[in-house]
């Protein structure tokens, strides 16, 4: 790896939607190799273990989905229709070379996602609510196109729960959602290495009434 070599540290130090555009582009064909792979990345197989515990169903909505390892993790337990969104064309490029997706939508979660309402049974994201990545402003877009009774289950970075805004975000939705839960979990396997390697991540689950 060299310095230029896109890698965490990169990622970390985003701070917009471009930045995270010129990154993603550089990153996309070695992400799974040198990231995921590299550092044990559990979080894909976090969210795909309590989706399917908690009973979630079909049509998913993969919020960020990147080169699709939540979508790998997921059908690993049996086929579900997921479309994949992210802001990278070159992310989803290689998540469509997998073939795991219905749909792959290159749209901005800032923004008004160009999908229609209530049309998603389960909303899953994976490393997306991150330093410098999206924050809790998504997560109006996202309840609008969920259906009533969608399942959501969300990795958010731990320290931006209560600093950026997240925890107060759920609190607003009041009873347009039930059943919130929260627990903390390591985003590294036991062979990571560098300085977050012990890093933990929430992941957030609840239900749109
Ligand atoms: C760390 S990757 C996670 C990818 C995948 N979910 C996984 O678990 O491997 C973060 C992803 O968020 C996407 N992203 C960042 N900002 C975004 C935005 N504003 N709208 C949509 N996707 C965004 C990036 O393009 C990237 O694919």
């Amino acid at each position: 790896m060299t310095a230029d070599d896109p890698d965490l540290e990169t990622a970390y130090a985003l701070e917009t939607p471009g930045d995270n555009l010129a990154l993603y582009a550089r990153w996309a064909e070695t992400y799974d190799q040198s990231f995921a792979r590299a550092m044990e990345f559990l979080m894909p197989g976090h969210v795909a273990r309590l989706f399917s515990a908690q009973g979630g169903q079909g049509p998913v909505l993969d919020a960020g989905a990147g080169t699709g390892l939540v979508a790998e993790a997921m059908q690993a337990g049996g086929a579900i229709e997921m479309d994949a969104l992210d802001l990278s064309q070159e992310m989803l490029a290689v998540a469509a070379s997998k073939k795991l997706y219905r749909n792959h939508i290159v749209a901005d979660l800032t923004q008004k996602l160009p999908l229609p309402d209530g049309e998603y049974n389960g909303v899953v994201s994976s490393g997306t609510f991150t330093h410098g990545h999206v924050g809790p402003e998504a997560l109006d877009e996202l309840m609008r196109v969920a259906a009533p009774g969608a399942l959501f289950v969300l990795t958010v970075k731990t320290e931006h729960f209560e600093a950026r805004g997240f925890a107060a975000k759920f609190k607003s939705f009041g009873d347009r959602i039930a059943g919130f839960s929260t627990v903390s979990l390591p985003i590294y396997g036991p062979g990571a290495e560098g300085a977050h390697k012990d890093d933990e991540g929430l992941l957030v689950v609840f239900r749109k009434t």
